[in-house]
């Protein structure tokens, strides 16, 4: 697992939030992606501290040889799917702008939430008619403040 976090991301950084995530226990929802056996990505979904019933989506990754296959968006759409069934009511995510509205996140309803990622890649998918709409994002330790 770890290798293929750091084969995707080509450094430590997200290997090691990994790691944090799961000594936490803050990875809540972790599903992995394999071919004959062998793990070839993974998504991750860990507790927001705030706003309370929300997630974060992070980290995600496929290894260099499978991306553009359609397993990234596999893993977010069951993850998510998994989320919602689950009852949590919506998931934060920093990332590309351009991938990520395909899953019907949106930085524009990120725009109402407060937080250091507070920007263009910041976005947020509301999960049932309960979500929020404001207030502080704030994600789990392991992503520091
Ligand atoms: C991002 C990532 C998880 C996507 O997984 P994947 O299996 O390659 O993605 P899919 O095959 O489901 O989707 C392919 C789409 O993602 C887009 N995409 C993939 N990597 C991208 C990137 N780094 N930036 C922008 N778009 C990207 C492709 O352009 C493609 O778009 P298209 O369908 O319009 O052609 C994978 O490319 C990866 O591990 N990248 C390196 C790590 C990373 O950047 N993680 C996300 C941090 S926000």
């Amino acid at each position: 697992m770890r290798a293929v976090v750091s084969a995707a991301f080509g450094q430590d950084e997200e290997p090691d939030l990994v790691e944090a995530l799961r000594a936490a226990g803050d990875a809540l929802i972790a599903l992995v992606a394999e071919i004959e056996g062998e793990v070839i990505g993974q998504v991750m979904f860990s507790p927001m501290r705030a706003p309370d019933r929300c997630l974060g989506l992070g980290p995600v990754s496929v290894l260099p040889e499978h991306q553009r296959d359609g397993i990234g968006s596999k893993l977010i759409r069951a993850g998510i799917e998994r989320a919602r069934a689950e009852g949590w009511r919506g998931v934060f995510l920093l990332g590309h702008s351009t991938y990520y509205p395909r899953f019907g996140f949106s930085p524009e309803a990120a725009r109402g939430f407060a937080s250091p990622f507070a920007g263009p890649h910041f976005m947020f998918l509301a999960l049932n008619g309960d979500a929020p709409r404001e207030g502080i994002a704030r994600y789990a330790a392991a992503f520091g403040d």
